[in-house]
């Protein structure tokens, strides 16, 4: 993808003067930022008065590149739609175009953000049911995030599960302080109480829960751990975002329990985005 934008021209300074900091196009200002391992940051941004967007959306987001030109990536929402500022969940990339200049982003610092929110996770997508899992690996729980934070999120649904896994506990700390919130917000806090079922789990350091989400669901343990009563296609409906061979073996599982993936276009028992596109690092 090319973009062609006009850049900005840098005014004239007298002599002795410091240069104006040139603006970025569609830019917004970093409010704070949160390193929660070496591979794992989040962020926050000012919002453009002109975005309009559902929970579980995504957006363009990048800086400039060294050519000049904006070097832009999908980066899901992590924040509610209702919230005044955005908040983003991202990976480090030792060697990526973004991440390895992204990561070193400080408040005051502007981003690009090109306010065009797209995306299938969202509530529309689906059609109505009464318990919504949440099937996320790594940076996919951003989508979760917002969507958690929705207020219809727990007005459509009576029992919500929300499945983060990834290889390192330090990894999931981000989901567990953010599900802990949830129970304190003056928004939803008490819509939360007793609806939610929280299953995160690691595959390659001890924890509490173990093992692959698709491992978790087909052997039955996941329903087992938590109480609940498998998946059905008359009550379950589910949203799944990891990397593509994650993604790929989510569906297979639900397509197992009889259930179909939608589109906006088409609602139909489960969604699926890609948190990212390649093989992982
Ligand atoms: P890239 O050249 O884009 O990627 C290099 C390689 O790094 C990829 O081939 C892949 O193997 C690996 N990689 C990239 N992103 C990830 C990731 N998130 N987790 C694990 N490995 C990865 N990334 C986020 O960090 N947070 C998000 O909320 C997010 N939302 C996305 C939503 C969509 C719909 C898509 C398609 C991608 C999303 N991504 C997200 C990925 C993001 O667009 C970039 O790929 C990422 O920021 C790395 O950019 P880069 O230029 O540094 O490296
Ligand atoms: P595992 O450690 O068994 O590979 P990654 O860091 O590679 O993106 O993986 C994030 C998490 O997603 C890891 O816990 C990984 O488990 C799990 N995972 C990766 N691929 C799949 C898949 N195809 N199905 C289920 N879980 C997967």
């Amino acid at each position: 993808m090319t973009y062609a934008v006009a850049m900005p021209v840098a005014p004239q300074q007298p002599a002795g003067e410091k240069p104006a900091k040139a603006h970025l196009p569609d830019a917004q200002t970093v409010l704070s930022v949160h390193h929660w391992t070496e591979r794992l940051f989040s962020f926050r941004v000012t919002r453009p008065k002109s975005l309009r967007f559902r929970s579980g959306e995504f957006v363009m987001i990048g800086l400039l590149g060294d050519n000049g030109k904006p070097l832009l990536r999908a980066y899901s929402i992590a924040s509610p739609a209702w919230d005044d500022e955005l908040e983003f969940y991202s990976i480090k990339v030792p060697d990526g175009p973004l991440t390895s200049k992204l990561q070193h982003i400080q408040p005051g610092d502007e981003i690009i953000l090109r306010p065009k929110p797209v995306g299938t996770l969202v509530h529309d997508a689906l059609l109505p049911g009464s318990r919504l899992w949440f099937l996320a690996t790594g940076t996919g729980i951003a989508p979760f995030a917002s969507l958690l934070c929705e207020p219809e999120t727990w007005e459509k649904y009576g029992q919500v599960i929300l499945m983060h896994t990834c290889r390192e506990q330090a990894e999931l700390e981000y989901g567990r302080r953010l599900v802990s919130s949830l129970h304190d917000d003056p928004l939803i806090g008490d819509m939360v109480d007793g609806k939610l079922h929280y299953y995160p789990t690691t595959t390659r350091e001890p924890s509490e829960h173990m093992g692959r989400i698709t491992d978790n669901l087909t052997s039955g343990k996941v329903f087992a751990d938590l109480d609940l009563a498998p998946m059905d296609p008359e009550e379950d409906r589910a949203m799944v975002c990891g990397s593509l061979a994650f993604n790929h073996d989510v569906k297979k599982v639900l397509e197992g329990f009889g259930l179909h993936e939608g589109a906006n276009s088409e609602p139909q028992e489960f969604v699926v985005e890609k948190a990212f596109v390649g093989d992982g690092i």
